[in-house]
């Protein structure tokens, strides 16, 4: 396919709109999650999708059709990085490629929203946030539960030691994709294949939606000191392939956690949740207070215990205030040039977790982080 690509600079580089300047766009990785991408961003005013990007070139076209009318149309990034002219590159791509693919991005001197995990691995993902640093750029990590205005007032209520000293974390994320057609046919689509299987990159349950629960039950409770983790890959799927995709990456994961303010967890995660299509729970416990969070139930509601209600064991549902997502606040980011979070310095303390995970699983106990 050739690559069409403006070589001008456009008119609208040099315009703005009421709420800012104009940003360009470029999407890399025209798959699933890029067209909520797409179409978040083009829910933000003054924001163009002015390329895409992805190795299978007709995906790339129709993509592009779909959601940017104009937007040049490429296969290989290096080439849309010396061509078009974009100010952020959104990186939708297969986790084993966030850290070569983002390292060019920020060596090209452009904006970057990753999406997680950042890398797969500590080492890469220090590596990416000390060259985004070191360049300037705007980079964020898309922990995109952070969106949950319900986590965001649980985070307040814990920083404002409503909850008194934390004591008890328990956080799930379950799936249920290996033992249900919830969404659709995992045997037969790409997309879920290459995230059983490490030689692909994948780290399994635990790198794929296990970053998510761990950010979203350490970002209110604070970082955590030690962790021990069990990693299963059942016998569904234990020993075999399909085609190119051996299925030896982790399907089920626990954790016990002890965060750094002394408070102890239990963190699981899996594909094997019948009954759940993508249930985010997180419940957290003080001397004087608790929370709950749902995300089955709401977006923006959390039941709280607060106050005498503690002696009753009463629970109240709290409504959160509402606020920008991601993928908003890369935009006001790149816009009002201040760092916006999650950055790829927390993406890097994440990711620092699943290695201890993983190597916990190895050793067979508890790894200090
Ligand atoms: N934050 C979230 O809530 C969330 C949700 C879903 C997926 N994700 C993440 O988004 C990423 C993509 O997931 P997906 O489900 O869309 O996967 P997908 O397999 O549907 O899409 C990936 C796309 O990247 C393309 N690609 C592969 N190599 C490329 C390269 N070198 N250059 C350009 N394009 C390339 C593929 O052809 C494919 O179209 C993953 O890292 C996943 O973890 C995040």
């Amino acid at each position: 396919m050739k690559n069409i690509s403006p070589k001008k600079k456009s008119a609208s580089t040099k315009t703005s709109t009421k709420r800012g300047r104009i940003i360009r766009l470029a999407i890399v990785g025209a798959g699933g999650m890029a067209n909520a991408h797409a179409e978040a961003f083009r829910k933000i005013s003054g924001v163009v999708l002015a390329a895409v990007c992805d190795v299978d070139a007709q995906r790339a076209q129709e993509f592009a059709a779909k959601h940017g009318g104009t937007a040049a149309v490429f296969t290989d990034l290096g080439k849309l990085l010396r061509e078009a002219d974009v100010d952020a590159v959104s990186n939708v791509t297969p986790d084993k490629l966030h850290a070569p693919l983002s390292l060019q991005v920020i060596a090209a001197g452009k904006h970057i929203l990753c999406e997680k995990p950042l890398a797969t691995n500590h080492a890469d993902a220090t590596r990416m946030a000390r060259a985004a640093q070191k360049a300037g750029v705007i980079n964020m990590v898309n922990l995109s539960y952070r969106n949950a205005p319900a986590l965001q007032k649980a985070a307040q209520l814990v920083q404002a030691g409503k909850l008194g000293e934390i004591v008890h974390v328990e956080a799930s994320y379950r799936q249920s994709w290996l033992s249900s057609k919830v969404w659709g046919d995992w045997k037969t689509t790409p997309a879920w294949l290459w995230r059983l299987s490490t030689k692909h990159g994948s780290h399994g349950v635990l790198g794929d939606v296990g970053v998510h629960i761990l950010d979203f039950a350490s970002f209110p409770v604070g970082p955590v000191r030690s962790i021990q983790s069990r990693l299963k890959t059942f016998t569904a799927l234990k020993g075999k392939r399909l085609g190119e995709y051996p299925l030896d990456a982790n399907d089920s994961a626990i954790m016990q956690v002890e965060f750094a303010n002394g408070a102890l967890g239990v963190i699981h995660t899996t594909r094997w949740a019948t009954g759940h299509a993508n249930s985010l729970y997180l419940q957290i416990h003080g001397t004087k207070g608790a929370l709950r969070i749902d995300l089955d139930r709401s977006m923006d509601e959390l039941e709280v215990c607060l106050g005498a209600d503690i002696h009753k064991a009463a629970w109240k549902t709290l409504k959160a205030p509402k606020t920008p997502n991601i993928y908003q606040r890369f935009i006001t980011a790149i816009r009002s040039n201040t760092p916006g979070k999650p950055d790829f310095a927390r993406g890097a303390e994440v990711q620092k977790l699943l290695d201890a995970c993983i190597k916990s699983n190895h050793l067979g106990k508890a790894v200090k982080i």
